[in-house]
């Protein structure tokens, strides 16, 4: 299957998804604690997942998977295909005003990210496409993003980071245009690859960033951990930092 065939089989998936959420929004929604009060999970997320984890199981039952909520593979190696899973990137904006969230999903081969799929299901935005296929929006190819220095622009940053002044943010927000705290990792990346945005500065885990590289490094933009080495897809939570190659090497002398 070349991956242009891939890719529309998954924007399909995607879609189903998005109807299935959008249907669900209409009754109550179960809400629980995982770790804390601030890190929800919900009926949505993890039958979301369950539906994309199936779909990939039945088409590709060699591939791997790391799944957000658990129902992926543990992984120990990178070879391979792997699709990393975020059935809801955003619960905390799902559960308090029920938009501001989106579905991503990031596939990558013997670890060079392949494809990535990001889906803002209540503005009906979907961003998809990769190196090999190029990248669209909403059937729009996407041009390469514009290399905006950090004074030129609006800079992302998650919000636990900038409430601690984690690596001193609050300096690089300064020197931005402005600031602004989406709390969902995927619409950040959205406005990145869009050129709404020059950069996006967070504490991400793989699922928060697999789709959002696929989409991003085909367009010019540079993403790494925020100490400039490469990101981990079998890796914990990391800091990570998306930019123009201007804003990313300002950034860099922080
Ligand atoms: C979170 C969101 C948030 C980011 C966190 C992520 P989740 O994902 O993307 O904006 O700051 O680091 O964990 O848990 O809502 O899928
Ligand atoms: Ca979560
Ligand atoms: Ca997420
Ligand atoms: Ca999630």
């Amino acid at each position: 299957m070349t991956q242009v065939a891939l890719m529309n089989q998954v924007v399909e998936w995607v879609n189903e998804a998005a109807d299935q959420i959008r249907e669900k929004l209409k009754s109550p929604i179960m809400v629980e604690e995982k770790s804390n009060r601030h890190d929800l999970v919900t009926n949505v997320d993890k039958e979301t997942e369950a539906f994309l984890v199936e779909k990939i199981r039945t088409n590709y039952p060699d591939d791997h998977i790391l799944g957000e909520e658990g129902l992926g593979d543990n992984l120990s190696d990178t070879k391979g295909r792997i699709w990393v899973i975020d059935p809801i990137d955003g619960t905390l904006n799902f559960v308090k005003q029920q938009e501001n969230f989106c579905i991503m999903i990031g596939i990558f081969e013997d670890n060079v990210p392949i494809l990535g799929f990001i889906y803002d299901v209540v503005k009906d935005e979907f961003a998809y496409g990769g190196a090999k296929t190029g990248v669209f929006l909403n059937s729009q190819s996407v041009n390469q993003v514009e290399n905006v220095c950090l004074r030129d622009g609006l800079i992302g940053v998650n919000g636990a980071m900038f409430c601690h002044n984690t690596f001193n943010v609050r300096d690089i927000a300064i020197e931005a245009v402005g600031v602004r705290m989406l709390g969902c990792a995927g619409l950040d990346f959205l406005n990145v690859i869009r050129g709404k945005q020059n950069g996006y500065i967070s504490n991400l885990a793989p699922w928060d960033f697999a789709a959002g590289v696929a989409l991003s490094e085909p367009l010019g933009l540079k993403c790494s951990k925020f100490d400039g080495s490469p990101y981990d897809i079998l890796g914990e939570r990391q800091y990570f930092l998306v930019a123009t190659q201007k804003t990313y090497e300002e950034i860099a002398n922080y």
